[in-house]
């Protein structure tokens, strides 16, 4: 074999699953389509639950993140002018950590250019082949337009929703579940200092806004906006418009405007495959399953699925145990529901749905007014928010 775990997608999932098999004493390599300066500027996600954060840190990849991240003790919910706080930390004993997931993607890649390790950028035509066999195949071509063969004894499929591992599996193989929503989410990053210290959530008539932080100098933004809108609609004048109408409080709060940097629509829904594997390829991450983004769970639960996936594959190819390969996706997927749950829970709570009538926006002022007020209902908020224990 030329590798024995072949890796496609360096993203959050592909880079930490190669890094935790090297430090496992297992060989792999990383097949990603786009050049390293693509995947490091991908603006995504910035909370990082403490599961994460832990992982990062005990595996010796968390220093930039402990002198660069923001830990965060609480969140706000925002509606009818006013902010209602959850502090997390009280509640929970556990915070977030406010991390591009770009400035992971790139400590990864350092660590991997540090001890050596294989990532293949700006590689095209990915094939998977001979998945039901112990010797599976993934054909390529390189970034220097070389025809490429790697011979593995498995595959990960990290390559996100859009990747090609998933459609590898012959038809009929998975269930899938899926469900999309009346709304995308507008994100902008903005050369400004942040608003406010924490996050806000804020439920309003015209729509939900989200206003988030990357450091002290920089502002992360998001607005509900329809499904399938063009960003062309949206000059930043209109942008900052909504931002204040949505995030305005009784007490005069004021969004800080500046340049926007970047800004970009994404579609939001809800999808999971089961089983999360076929034969010798394994998924994992958004290849496998995507949240809404409110609740900020994508990243992290790529990163769960990962920390299965590398104790499984060592049992398999190091010790000759098949048991934990075959129980992967039994394994991830209490979590992926759970997950599932939360966010379109979130989703629900906080966006204006264009289709419910009067009585469901009742309903839904009652949820987010109970979720602040009791202790019981924002403990199992936080609970969910910082990131329940990995198994
Ligand atoms: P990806 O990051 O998508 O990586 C897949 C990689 O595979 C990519 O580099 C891609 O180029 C590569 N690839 C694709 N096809 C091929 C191919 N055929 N061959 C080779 N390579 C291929 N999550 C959170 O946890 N917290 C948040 O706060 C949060 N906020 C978000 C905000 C936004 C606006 C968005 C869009 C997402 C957010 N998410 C958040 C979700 C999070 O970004 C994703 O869940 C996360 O990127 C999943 O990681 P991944 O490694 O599975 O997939
Ligand atoms: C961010 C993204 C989210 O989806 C979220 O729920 C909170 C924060 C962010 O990008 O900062």
């Amino acid at each position: 074999t030329d590798t024995q775990v072949g890796i496609i997608g360096a993203g959050p999932a592909g880079l930490l699953l190669s890094y935790l098999l090297h430090l496992q004493g297992i060989d792999a390599v990383v097949l990603e389509a786009r050049s390293r300066e693509y995947v490091e500027k991908r603006v995504r996600a910035g909370v990082c639950e403490q599961p994460t954060v832990d992982l990062l840190r005990n595996i010796g990849v968390g220093a930039r993140m402990d002198a660069e991240g923001m830990p965060h003790h609480g969140l706000s919910f925002r509606f009818e002018g006013q902010d209602h706080r959850i502090p997390l930390t009280e509640l929970t004993g556990k915070c977030i950590t406010v991390y591009g997931q770009q400035e992971i993607v790139k400590d990864l890649i350092t660590a991997h250019v540090d001890k050596g390790l294989r990532i293949e950028f700006e590689v095209s035509d990915v094939a998977l082949h001979d998945l039901e066999t112990e010797r599976p195949r993934v054909t390529y071509t390189d970034a220097e337009g070389n025809a490429r063969e790697l011979n593995c004894a498995a595959v990960a499929g990290c390559d996100g929703f859009h990747g090609v591992s998933r459609p590898s599996i012959p038809e009929g193989k998975l269930k899938v579940y899926d469900h999309e929503y009346p709304f995308a989410w507008l994100g902008v990053l903005a050369k400004t200092p942040p608003s406010h210290e924490e996050l806000i959530y804020a439920r309003h008539e015209r729509g939900f806004a989200l206003h988030s932080m990357r450091s002290p100098e920089l502002t992360r933004l998001y607005l509900q906006v329809p499904p399938d809108e063009s960003i062309d609609n949206w000059p930043d004048e209109r942008i900052w418009s909504e931002l204040q109408q949505r995030l305005e409080t009784r007490d005069g709060f004021t969004v800080r405007e500046g340049p926007i940097i970047e800004k970009s629509i994404t579609p939001m829904r809800s999808f999971v495959v089961e089983p999360m594997q076929y034969g010798r390829l394994f998924l994992a991450g958004d290849a496998a399953h995507i949240v809404p983004p409110t609740g900020a769970k994508g990243m992290n639960l790529a990163i769960a699925d990962v920390r299965n996936l590398a104790w499984a594959l060592k049992a398999l190819l190091q010790d000759g145990d098949p048991e934990p390969a075959a129980a992967y996706s039994d394994r991830c997927l209490d979590r992926v529901w759970r997950a599932e749950h939360f966010s379109w829970y979130m989703t629900q709570m906080l966006h204006a749905d264009p289709g419910a009538d009067a009585f469901q926006q009742r309903l839904q002022l009652s949820q987010l007014r109970y979720t602040v007020t009791s202790k019981a209902a924002a403990g199992s908020l936080a609970e969910n928010y910082v990131g329940l224990p990995f198994r």
